[in-house]
């Protein structure tokens, strides 16, 4: 673990100043799957963030009300923990998955018998719906991970759900699309990137994993999972989801904080590896999406710097810029990506001053692909807007 101050000002932080920077040194090396909210669970995200991460970043950073901005959501992990400790969320990403996920996660249902409710007067519409469903028009990329009679009616609660725009259960269906225990609607599949497991679960030897699979029951078991670890939420915080390019974009108001993890130099696929919730979600095309938000060097780095020249314009004074980036190597500045965005936003851009830097490494489970094992660390980067 290498711990890396440059240098600081306690000004803004929630810790005394004799604790900076110790302050988030080993805070999220265990699993949260079993402490975190439920409903961080609510739908699989390549690249996702650890939830105590989020937290202590939020936690030490910022204040109760302060309007905190994530131009780059993935799914909602560090609004939901805003929201959590009592900030205002402005959240934002170009993917419609990662916008449908958090936005559930910042608009859940909170009860059951909610729930529940609004899946049955789904079922009724799907139910109308399913005849009309026809699978000669489905592309058989698609077809071959279902039962035909569950992807007819996964079909038909996607479709309804997406009209009435009814996201929390929505993300709650795209959670169980697919993998290959009973409480999934697929074939046998791997459940964060869609791919089967036909070799290890033959049709002839596992011919109950082939067969169909009612939704409405495995949604309802779904949602019982999801509510199952629910912290106090305070409704009349503000509350923000949109779907625009970080690049350009300018929320209708200034914020105090802008926390993120970018989407660094095509290290993870965020098209190609959600294609199939994509798929159901209306969004055809995952290749040309991936060309935008999965860039490769110099389209991200074209990127990063027109969003740094855009965030001059939506913080605060004294504002923090908070980035969360993993060690990729830029081939063009022949350096690592944490030490390209100091240089970018402290010299080429301008306007910012590194107060904070963190390096900590990746347990091994935690680490994601690309051929070789993605990035060995993580590093968090703290601006101050001069
Ligand atoms: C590292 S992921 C964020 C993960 C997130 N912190 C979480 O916990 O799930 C980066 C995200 O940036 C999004 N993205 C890439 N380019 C974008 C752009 N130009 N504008 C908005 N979002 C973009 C991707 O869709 C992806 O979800």
């Amino acid at each position: 673990m290498n711990n890396n101050l440059v240098s600081y000002s306690s000004l803004f932080f929630n810790i005394p100043k004799e604790n900076f920077p110790k302050c988030l040194v080993g805070k999220w090396k265990n699993s949260a799957v079993h402490s975190e909210s439920t409903i961080h669970q609510i739908s699989p995200y390549i690249g996702k963030m650890k939830s105590t991460m989020a937290h202590e970043i939020i936690a030490t950073f910022t204040r109760e009300n302060d309007v905190i901005y994530d131009p780059f959501c993935g799914s909602g992990t560090i609004a939901f923990e805003a929201w959590k400790l009592n900030r205002n969320i402005i959240a934002n990403d170009l993917s419609i998955y990662a916008y449908v996920i958090t936005h559930a996660k910042l608009f859940p249902y909170l009860s059951l018998k909610k729930a529940f409710d609004e899946i049955n007067a789904a079922a009724k519409q799907a139910k109308m719906f399913i005849p009309s469903v026809d699978l000669r028009k489905i592309p058989q990329w698609v077809r071959l991970f279902f039962n035909s009679k569950t992807l007819r009616e996964t079909i038909a609660w996607s479709q309804i759900l997406l009209s009435k725009e009814s996201y929390f259960i929505l993300s709650s269906l795209l959670g169980i699309l697919h993998h290959q225990r009973p409480g999934f609607l697929s074939y046998p599949s791997s459940h964060t990137v869609p791919y089967l497991r036909e070799k290890k679960y033959p049709r002839n030897l596992y011919p109950e994993l082939y067969q169909y699979r009612p939704v409405q029951e495995r949604l309802e078991k779904k949602i019982e999972r999801i509510l199952k670890r629910v912290p106090e939420l305070n409704p009349k915080l503000k509350r923000q989801c949109l779907m625009r390019n970080a690049s350009d974009f300018i929320p209708n108001q200034k914020v105090n904080a802008i926390i993120t993890s970018p989407p660094y130099m095509r290290q993870l696929d965020y098209g190609r590896d959600n294609r199939l919730r994509l798929w159901f979600l209306g969004e055809k095309n995952w290749k040309s999406l991936d060309n935008i938000i999965s860039p490769h060097e110099s389209d991200f780095l074209k990127l990063f710097k027109s969003c740094l020249k855009t965030w001059q314009n939506i913080l605060l004074p004294n504002g923090l810029c908070i980035l969360v980036v993993g060690d990729t190597y830029s081939r063009q500045y022949k350096m690592k990506l944490p030490d390209v965005i100091v240089r970018m936003a402290t010299k080429e851009v301008g306007g910012y001053s590194m107060i904070y830097k963190y390096t900590e490494l990746i347990p091994n489970d935690r680490r994601v692909r690309r051929g070789c094992n993605g990035s060995l660390t993580e590093t968090i980067l703290v601006f101050r807007k001069d």
